[in-house]
């Protein structure tokens, strides 16, 4: 038989972060000793209320289909989050709960996007944007962000980048890889712009609880009457509760672009699982202890870590203000030790240093490597010495 994929499909690039992960997978079954920086989720289990109301739901029988935009009960704890933390009100019509937060973006491209509709995805971005935008039909259309500039874009990037055909712009904040969070001051003038162009805010705030260093995260959404208008939220349990596994995420905004996702929910994944949904509620409505907790230890290790990542010979780093990645640029230590680029540099750390980071080509920015400090401190400070001598060994030779 000729079996013959969709086009569709054709063009879809496998994830870099897994097959960087698979590859330290392989190492370690072969008896290395490989430390493992690629994570995109944190180390803790879920916390044990959680669990707990979990395991109770389906004892008392709520193990059948829930309504395709979620448990009603979920909802309302997701309206109160959303009131309590950044000050908006929903109305349940607003709101659908999805399996993850991914599933809520490729959900919301798929009913937004027609065939050759632009969405603006400023880089570097996280890998699965441009795929899920290719794949409703849309063009992804990047515009490079500055390391000078911390990684954001300016206004004035966003108001050149947008053509006739733009529907969307996606902002990531605090963004996976970079870490880098917008200030409520440049959300104003972006906003701006999204405003007098009259296009759609993506705004991705899944890493909103994972913030450092006196930094507050705000939403655009919050800014203005106006620009919630404009905006869907999406955000979800994943990384605020540890909670990646159960695959709980929601989006937030206009009715009749969240109507349109439970009608093709209904049609694809009926519900998201009954039994994450009562954990999720329980995650929003019970103690948030745990996820403060949990962000301090993020904090402390960004804190030991990032400055004996800078003290690597030919590693500089954007300092982040949130999430779990640190994105520094090793371009100068790849020249200095012999590789002809940063892909080269990441594989031979892998195999020869015995520590897996993820290559920032995967995410729009070839120089740059991704690093994950979702693990313990000892194996950080562990991965940080043996990257360094990696590099003073070569560079000596
Ligand atoms: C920026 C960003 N958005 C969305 C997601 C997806 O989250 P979920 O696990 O809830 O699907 C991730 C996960 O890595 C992410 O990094």
């Amino acid at each position: 038989m000729v079996l013959e994929l969709a086009n569709r499909v054709s063009s879809l690039s496998p994830s870099s972060t897994l097959a960087i992960t698979a590859k330290a997978k392989e190492l370690r079954e072969q008896g290395e000793d490989v430390i493992g920086l690629g994570a995109g989720e944190p180390d803790f289990n879920t916390p044990k209320h959680i669990l707990d109301a979990a395991v109770k739901s389906m004892y008392e029988g709520h193990t059948k289909y829930t309504a395709s935009a979620g448990l009603p009960a979920l909802k309302q704890a997701i309206i109160k989050k959303l009131q309590t933390d950044q000050g908006l009100t929903y109305k349940p019509s607003e709101i659908i709960v999805t399996n993850g937060a991914k599933h809520a973006l490729y959900t919301l491209f798929q009913v937004l996007l027609n065939d050759g509709d632009e969405v603006i995805i400023p880089s570097p971005y996280w890998v699965s944007y441009p795929e899920q935008v290719k794949l409703a039909g849309g063009v992804p259309v990047y515009i490079k962000s500055q390391e000078e500039n911390h990684f954001k874009i300016t206004p004035e990037q966003l108001a050149q980048a947008v053509t006739g055909k733009t529907k969307a712009v996606i902002l990531n904040s605090p963004s996976n890889p970079t870490g880098v969070l917008y200030t409520q001051e440049e959300l104003v003038e972006l906003g701006k712009v999204c405003l007098e162009q009259d296009i759609l805010i993506v705004s991705d705030e899944i890493y909103e609880k994972l913030v450092y260093e006196g930094s507050k995260h705000v939403s655009i959404a919050q800014l203005s009457p106006e620009l919630k208008e404009q905006t869907i939220i999406i955000n979800g349990v994943s990384k605020s509760h540890s909670m990646t596994g159960w695959r709980i995420g929601y989006a937030a905004g206009n009715d009749k672009i969240i109507k349109a996702m439970t009608n093709l929910a209904s049609h694809s994944t009926s519900n998201p699982t009954t039994t994450a949904q009562y954990a999720a509620i329980a995650a929003y409505t019970g103690p948030q202890e745990p996820v403060e907790e949990m962000r301090q230890a993020f904090a402390e290790r960004l804190k030991v870590i990032y400055e004996k990542l800078i003290a690597i010979p030919g590693f500089t780093c954007v300092r982040p203000q949130g999430a779990f990645y640190l994105y520094p640029n090793v371009k100068a230590a790849a020249e200095m030790t012999g590789y002809h680029n940063v892909d080269e540099f990441a594989a031979a750390l892998l195999v020869e240093a015995k520590v897996a980071v993820i290559p920032g080509s995967g995410f729009g920015t070839p120089d740059n490597i991704r690093l994950s400090y979702a693990t313990s401190l000892d194996q950080l400070e562990e991965a940080v010495t043996r990257m360094k001598q990696f590099v003073v060994a070569k560079v000596q030779v």
